[in-house]
């Protein structure tokens, strides 16, 4: 089984729209790839394109990195995960800004990169040059986490490293408004890694989303029939797909809760419906992409319209980004019903709110109407003007600015 909308509802091109907008990118469908070995070439990216995907996110590019053929690969188990021990893309970043003119730019472009901060500075300053000319827009996802790099620990595990980092890599000032920047990271397992990540990446102001999570690192798949490892001559790898969709789910959910509010949270990691549920603005797809080809989105979307329609949602858009505050204090994403107090992700379409207020003449006697009382069904409540009424309304929601003392009932 690969990557599902949660296996239920009924496949349907038709239904809710899927539509969303996340950093100020308009997206088709809130469903595309993430950087894996499928979104390597020139060819790749045009059959991303030509599919039902919501974006086209290129493999990671990440200058002097040399690729090994004989000793960087993937495999699957059994068509549902996936484990790989490669690094990151043969082809140079050049190779990327090319050919992203060369696609329709019907939807927005996901440029992933990788290399030491200056580096990725340099080449987040060369896409701010390139984005006003793809009409689909760009974001650039700075690759943090990749698990499969010999002597090089993944950066989204160093607080303090990648706060230095975050530092120099916007050094020469933020990124245009026709730019997304966002950074990938690792999966995050336990509190204090929560909590140290989202201090830094809110305290970044240049930062618009964050994907989570890259593959799991360090797994190892034994071939039962070769008793070696799957990926041999190499042994241990990042694993994807089904397995770590709890992973994901978990790290969605405890950094949307964490991060400011106009960072948008991308999930990443086995079916949809869930990453929706926990906060997600879009969900990217490899394993299942590497398994089924470019065909794997528009069945994703089918059944996740499906689920959708079954339960009653209108659309993505409408779900993402609104969150209600519990009385623990801890920000919660709800689907949209009344609650108080609400704040809205800065990447969710513009909502309309018109309140509407209508009160009567304020010399108005209100009173139980005549036939709705009687014997035995006295008024509830004695007849008061209507001025009167508003005014201890008002003076009850405020605390009196001299004594301090509460206006409300009882105080
Ligand atoms: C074979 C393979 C290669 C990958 N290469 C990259 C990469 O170059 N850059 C990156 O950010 N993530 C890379 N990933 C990680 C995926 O983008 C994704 O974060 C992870 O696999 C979880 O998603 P999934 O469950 O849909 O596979 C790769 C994943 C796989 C399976």
């Amino acid at each position: 089984m690969a990557a599902s909308s949660d296996n239920a509802g009924n496949a349907s091109s038709e239904g809710p729209s899927l539509r969303t907008v996340v950093c100020g990118l308009s997206l088709p469908s809130c469903v595309f790839n993430s950087s894996n070995p499928f979104a390597t070439s020139l060819e790749d990216l045009q059959a991303l394109d030509a599919s039902a995907a919501g974006a086209v996110a290129t493999r990671t590019a990440c200058p002097g990195f040399v690729h090994d053929e004989a000793t960087m690969k993937w495999a699957s188990p059994d068509g549902a995960n996936t484990i790989n021990c490669l690094g990151y893309s043969p082809l140079p970043f050049e190779y990327y800004t090319g050919c992203l003119p060369q696609l329709s730019g019907a939807k927005p472009c996901w440029l992933s990169i990788s290399g030491s901060a200056e580096e990725v500075g340099a080449m987040v300053r060369e896409a701010a040059a390139l984005a006003p000319s793809l009409p689909g827009g760009l974001a650039v996802e700075i690759n943090l986490s990749c698990p499969n790099i010999a002597g090089k620990p993944p950066l989204a595990y160093d607080f303090d490293a990648l706060r230095d980092y975050l530092g120099t890599v916007f050094a020469a000032g933020p990124p245009p408004p026709t730019l997304a920047v966002g950074v990938k990271t690792t999966p995050y397992f336990y509190d204090a890694q929560y909590t140290g990540a989202a201090a830094v990446l809110n305290g970044c102001p240049h930062l618009s989303f964050v994907t989570a999570i890259n593959t799991v690192g360090n797994g190892l798949y034994v071939d039962v029939a070769t008793e070696a490892p799957l990926l041999a001559p190499s042994c241990y790898g990042g694993l994807g797909g089904a397995a770590v969709h709890a992973i994901a789910l978990g790290n969605v959910r405890r950094l949307r809760a964490l991060l400011r509010p106009s960072i948008a949270v991308i999930g990443c990691g086995g079916a949809a419906f869930r990453h929706l549920l926990c906060g997600a603005s879009a969900v990217m797809v490899a394993s299942a992409l590497l398994h089924e080809g470019v065909g794997v989105f528009a069945r994703v979307e089918a059944e996740l319209r499906g689920i959708m329609a079954s339960k009653g949602y209108s659309a993505w858009a409408d779900q993402g980004g609104l969150e209600a505050c519990r009385k623990d204090g801890e920000w919660v994403f709800v689907p949209p019903v009344l609650c108080d107090p609400r704040r809205e992700g800065e990447e969710v379409p513009a909502r309309y709110s018109i309140a509407f207020f209508c009160n009567p003449n304020k010399a108005t006697l209100v009173q139980c109407l005549p036939g709705c009382s009687g014997e035995g069904n006295p008024p509830r409540y004695a007849p008061i003007n209507a001025f009167e009424y508003i005014t201890r309304r008002l003076c009850g929601t405020i605390d009196d600015p001299i004594t301090g003392q509460g206006h409300r009932r009882g105080e």
